[in-house]
């Protein structure tokens, strides 16, 4: 139910959600201020959810303080994550499903893997992984689809105290190996295909293209997905199946320490290749499982599915880590939304009566444009709490969510963090707060969000308010460092701010103190979600030889939020044409993946640089977004009829 008459409509929780939640108003804000005003007694309180081997004594040892930034929390506890996620519930949710698995194609029978199933098999799978040389510390990158096995490998690695590193399956040979080599990795795990939306990606042809500018040493493990046709080299790949079937069902979890890495997450960001974000175990796994049971008011019983994909940090703490930690029934699904058609979302929600139900705006979009009677369809009545992530919500698309998804009874969350965060910043909690169409409203326990003013650096502390979205102090799933880079660290996210951490994001916050993320203040794009560097994508282009220089910017785009607009300058003598912008798009997908397949591609005989240079962006910006009226200041350009050109052909375009 909405109250209208405030400028910004308030949806909020029926009574009867009130009473039942985790937490309600007054509940929220005495485990806020108590998380703020004495950290160390509130996080050694809330740590304690997790079974530790060895309790911490110490509880947060972090500074932000310039060339010298260091994060560390339950430092002297030691704990195993995949122990926590799975041995700990055999006693009481043994034959409890843990996973569901809905493939992708739905005549296939999803699969409902217990407990006890699930601890079999990540046995087996550590096993396997030791028998193939891994060890405590070492790298496994995972390259997987959405099955069950990607759930097993990440838990075999979290139990042997291996590292593991997924790369999303849509990203190209090319982006696979720079993963491997980055993180030195000892084992890569893929499968023969990855089943999507009734095609078939040969992940298994892509992991060899990628072996071969890797280590030879490097061992490839490899689950058969469909059986179909591989090739395979005798010493360097192993036949996962085949293995699982001798191996001893029975593994010693290890003891690690707290701050143990638990996984490295490549990440892009405004300059350079990405990085490799470093999550730790301890922290990590409070934080993933406590934002998991509030953010989502999750109860014993419930079905919890998110729809992220485990190459995604969304996926690692909200399918995998968070759910198992607080012994849920999380939902794997193999496929897309729109397969066979655009009701498969809200078939798989009546099918497994699914309750919490946790996706990206992008895919609220498509399956919007499709119309309503896919969703009425189908019975959706157990479900109770709605969730996004990944970028900003945009009112029409939070309505529909509300209105014809969540029939009016469902608070939907939309939560705000990042691969660096580790788990949810900025959200509302269900039965706490009225939420207003694209807010992303109230931080999260011991979370102190702050907004900067971005010229001066200083704290805002008028209502309303807008500026850059900064962090005051830790929280325990906050990132490490960046892989074998410390400094890389500091500078990313330290060094604009001095004593914050920096997202990278831009914000307002209203007169009632909610949060509305305005997206991303650096060169960080976000297409449907995903999120990609423009120096990536330009440094794929200008890798092709007919290329000579390219500039990148995002452009609002219906569906995907924003879209890839490339500029691109040929070399001398080459003509542009329709079959070179096919050409440059299948590169870039070559080089990255499809993800970063352009959207349009503009020719620019001239890019608007400074007399330093310097390529200016804010124009090209502007332009892309046709927003021709603002494009400020253009004295200082080199060549001030560039911009006219680019202009005249962005018209051109429609
Ligand atoms: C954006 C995904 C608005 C933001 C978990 C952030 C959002 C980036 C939201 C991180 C949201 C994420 N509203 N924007 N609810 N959630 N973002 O690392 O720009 O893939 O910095 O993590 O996505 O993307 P990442």
């Amino acid at each position: 139910m909405s109250s209208e008459n405030t400028a910004n409509p308030t949806y909020p929780p029926s009574s009867d959600l009130v009473a039942n939640a985790h937490a309600n108003e007054a509940t929220y804000d005495a485990m806020y201020e108590a998380s703020i005003s004495d950290p160390e007694a509130f996080w050694g309180e809330h740590g304690k959810r997790i079974d530790w081997i060895k309790p911490f004594t110490k509880v947060k040892n972090t500074s932000f303080e310039p060339g010298n930034v260091s994060i560390k929390w339950f430092e002297d506890g030691t704990l195993n994550v995949a122990a926590n996620c799975i041995d700990r519930h055999l006693k009481t949710r043994g034959d409890k499903t843990a996973i569901i698995f809905e493939p992708d194609n739905p005549e296939e029978p999803a699969q409902h893997i217990t407990y006890k199933e699930l601890h079999r098999r990540v046995c087996r799978m550590s096993n396997i992984l030791e028998d193939m040389g891994v060890r405590k510390g070492d790298r496994v990158v995972l390259y997987l689809p959405m099955i069950p096995e990607a759930a097993y490998a990440m838990l075999a690695c979290a139990r042997i105290g291996a590292i593991h590193s997924i790369v999303f399956a849509g990203f190209s040979p090319d982006a696979l190996s720079a993963r491997i080599n980055g993180s030195d990795a000892k084992v890569l795990i893929t499968a023969d295909y990855a089943p999507r939306g009734g095609r078939q990606t040969p992940l298994k042809s892509n992991a060899d293209a990628a072996l071969l500018h890797t280590k030879d040493s490097v061992k490839c493990l490899v689950v058969k997905r469909t059986g179909g046709q591989t090739t395979w080299v005798d010493g360097r790949d192993f036949d996962y199946n085949e293995m699982a079937l001798e191996a001893d069902e029975f593994h010693t979890p290890a003891e690690m320490n707290a701050e143990d890495p638990l996984f490295i997450l490549y990440t892009s960001g405004s300059t350079g290749q990405p990085k490799g974000v470093v999550h730790c175990s301890g922290g990590y796994l409070v934080f993933a499982s406590m934002t998991h049971e509030y953010v989502f008011d999750y109860k014993e019983d419930d079905i919890f599915w998110c729809t992220a994909d485990v190459g995604w940090v969304t996926g690692h703490s909200y399918i995998v880590y968070g759910p198992l930690a607080n012994g849920a029934t999380t939902l794997m699904f193999e496929g897309v939304p729109t397969y066979p058609d655009a009701s498969r979302f809200w078939q798989v929600c009546e099918k497994h009566k699914v309750n919490q139900f946790y996706t990206a705006p992008t895919a609220l979009r498509a399956l919007m444009g499709q119309g309503n009677s896919f969703v009425e369809s189908c019975d959706l009545s157990s479900l109770r709490i709605l969730g996004t992530v990944g970028e900003p919500i945009n009112p029409e698309a939070w309505n529909w969510y509300n209105d014809v998804v969540g029939g009016g009874r469902c608070p939907i969350v939309d939560t705000w963090w990042q691969t660096e965060t580790g788990g949810h910043l900025l959200t509302p909690l269900p039965g706490a707060h009225a939420t207003k169409p694209g807010s992303a409203m109230k931080p999260f326990f011991g979370v102190q969000t702050v907004v900067l003013d971005p010229h001066s650096g200083e704290e805002i502390h008028t209502y309303p308010c807008e500026g850059v979205l900064c962090l005051k102090d830790s929280w325990p799933s906050q990132m490490r460092t960046v892989w074998g880079d410390h400094e890389r660290f500091e500078k990313t996210y330290f060094s604009d701010y001095k004593g914050y951490y920096f997202a990278g994001d831009g914000c307002k916050r209203d007169e009632d103190g909610d949060y509305w993320i305005t997206g991303r203040v650096d060169d960080v794009i976000n297409v449907s979600g995903h999120r990609m560097g423009t120096a990536e994508v330009e440094s794929a282009l200008v890798a092709h030889a007919k290329v000579a220089e390219a500039a990148v910017v995002g452009y609002p785009h219906d569906i995907k939020g924003q879209g890839i607009y490339c500029y691109v300058t040929l070399m001398n003598g080459v003509e542009p044409s329709d079959e070179l912008t096919k050409e440059l798009r299948t590169w870039v997908r070559t080089e990255i993946g499809p993800i970063a397949s352009p959207d349009l591609i503009q020719w620019a005989p001239g890019l608007p640089k400074t007399r330093s240079g310097k390529i200016m962006r804010r124009i090209l910006r502007k332009i892309a977004e046709d927003d021709f009226g603002s494009l400020g200041d253009t004295s200082t350009l080199a060549e001030p009829g560039v911009v006219d050109d680019l202009i005249e052909n962005r018209m051109n375009k429609g």
